[in-house]
C-alpha cells in the first residue's frame, strides 16, 4: 500500500485522502496546511494522518499530493524539494490548467511527476466523498507516476483519460465554458424571463428545463441536428424583434449577438444564406439596435 502525504488539505486534498483512508486504498501519512491547526482540523476530517507544521518536516512517502489553490503549487514544490526526506517519489498536483512541469523542482531527486485533474466542482468535502465516484480525471505526466496513480484513482471511482501536457490550458478553457459559463447562461436567460415578468420559480425551472432537454438531446443528436429556433429557421425579423427587447439589459444583448454569430456554422442553411444571416446580426451588432 502506497504511503500519501497531503500538502494543501483542502475541498480537494481532504476529499481524496478520506476517500483513500476509506476505501482502504492508501496508507495516509503527513498532512500540512497553512497551519498546524488547520492541518489538524483536516486529520479529523480525513479520520487519519498526522498534522505537520511545514512541508520540510515531513518524513519520506511514496506519494505527495501538492493540493494547494493552483498560484502555490510550484513555490510549495520548491519548498518540499528541500525535505532531506524526500528521494524517489511520486509528486502530484490536481489543477486542471497546470501540467506537471511545474513540479520539475523536485526532479533531481529522483522523483517523478505527473497533474491529475477530477472534473468536478468540490464544493463541500463530506458532499464530495459520496458523489466522487463516475468522476472523469485528465491525467498527463511521467509513465511510471501516471501507471501508479491510474488504478488509485479507479479504486475510488474516478474515469481516467489522458491529456496532453501542451494542451491542459486549452483543456481547461473547454471546462470552463461547459461548466462555468453554462451557468452564466442559466443566469442571463432567467433575468430575460424575470424581466419579462414570469414567476422567479417557474421561471428558473423553465431555463433548466431546456438546457436539460437540449443536453438530452446532445447525447444522441450531433450539433446540427440538435439546433432548433429562429436562427435555424432563418427567421430574421424574429432576431431583430429579440434585439429590440434586449435594448434595455445591453450585456444580455451583447451575449445574444455573440452566441447568434458562432451558432450561424451550426445551421444548415446555404452559403448565402449563412453570408445574409451573417450580414444581418453583424450590422445590428454595429447599430446596437
Ligand atoms: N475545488 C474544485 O472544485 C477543484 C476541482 C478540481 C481541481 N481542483 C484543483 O485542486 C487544487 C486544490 O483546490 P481546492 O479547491 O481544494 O483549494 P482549497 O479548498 O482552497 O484548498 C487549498 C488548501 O491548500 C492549503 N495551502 C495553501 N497554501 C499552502 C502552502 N503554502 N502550504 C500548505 N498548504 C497550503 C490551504 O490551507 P489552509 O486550509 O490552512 O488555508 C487549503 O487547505 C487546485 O489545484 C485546484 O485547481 C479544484
Amino acid at each position: 500500500m502506497f504511503r500519501i502525504h497531503i500538502i494543501g488539505a483542502g475541498r480537494v486534498g481532504k476529499t481524496l485522502a478520506k476517500l483513500f483512508n476509506i476505501n482502504q486504498i492508501a496508507a495516509i501519512g503527513g498532512i500540512v496546511n497553512t497551519s498546524l491547526e488547520n492541518a489538524l482540523e483536516a486529520v479529523r476530517f480525513i479520520g487519519k494522518g498526522t498534522a505537520y507544521e511545514t512541508v520540510e518536516t515531513l518524513p519520506g512517502a511514496d506519494i505527495y499530493f501538492i493540493t494547494t489553490y493552483d498560484d502555490a503549487i510550484q513555490t510549495t514544490c520548491e519548498q518540499l524539494a528541500k525535505n532531506t526526506a524526500l528521494k524517489n517519489a511520486i509528486v502530484v498536483h490536481c489543477s486542471g490548467l497546470l501540467s506537471s512541469e511545474v513540479l520539475s523542482s523536485v526532479k533531481p531527486l529522483g522523483c517523478v511527476t505527473a497533474s491529475i485533474h477530477p472534473i468536478k466542482s468540490f464544493a463541500r468535502p463530506a458532499e464530495s466523498v459520496n458523489s466522487f465516484a463516475g468522476t472523469y480525471c485528465a491525467i498527463e505526466g511521467d509513465q511510471q507516476a501516471v501507471t501508479a496513480l491510474t488504478p488509485l484513482f479507479e479504486a475510488i471511482g474516478g474515469k481516467i483519460f489522458q491529456v496532453k501536457k501542451e494542451n491542459k490550458s486549452l483543456y481547461h478553457a473547454a471546462c470552463v465554458m461547459a461548466n462555468n459559463y453554462l451557468v452564466t447562461l442559466h443566469h442571463q436567460a432567467l433575468q430575460c424571463f424575470q424581466t419579462s415578468a414570469i414567476e422567479g420559480t417557474i421561471a428558473k425551472e423553465l431555463v433548466s428545463t431546456l438546457m436539460m432537454n437540449s443536453l438530452t438531446n446532445l447525447k444522441k443528436l450531433n450539433h446540427h441536428e440538435a439546433l432548433t429556433g429562429p436562427l435555424q429557421r432563418g427567421d430574421t425579423q424574429t432576431i431583430k424583434l429579440h434585439l429590440d427587447s434586449l435594448a434595455h439589459l445591453p450585456l444580455i444583448r451583447e451575449s445574444y449577438l455573440q452566441l447568434g454569430l458562432a451558432t450561424l456554422p451550426l445551421t444548415r442553411h446555404t452559403e448565402e444564406k449563412l453570408a445574409e444571416l451573417q450580414e444581418t446580426l453583424t450590422s445590428l451588432r454595429r447599430s446596437g439596435s
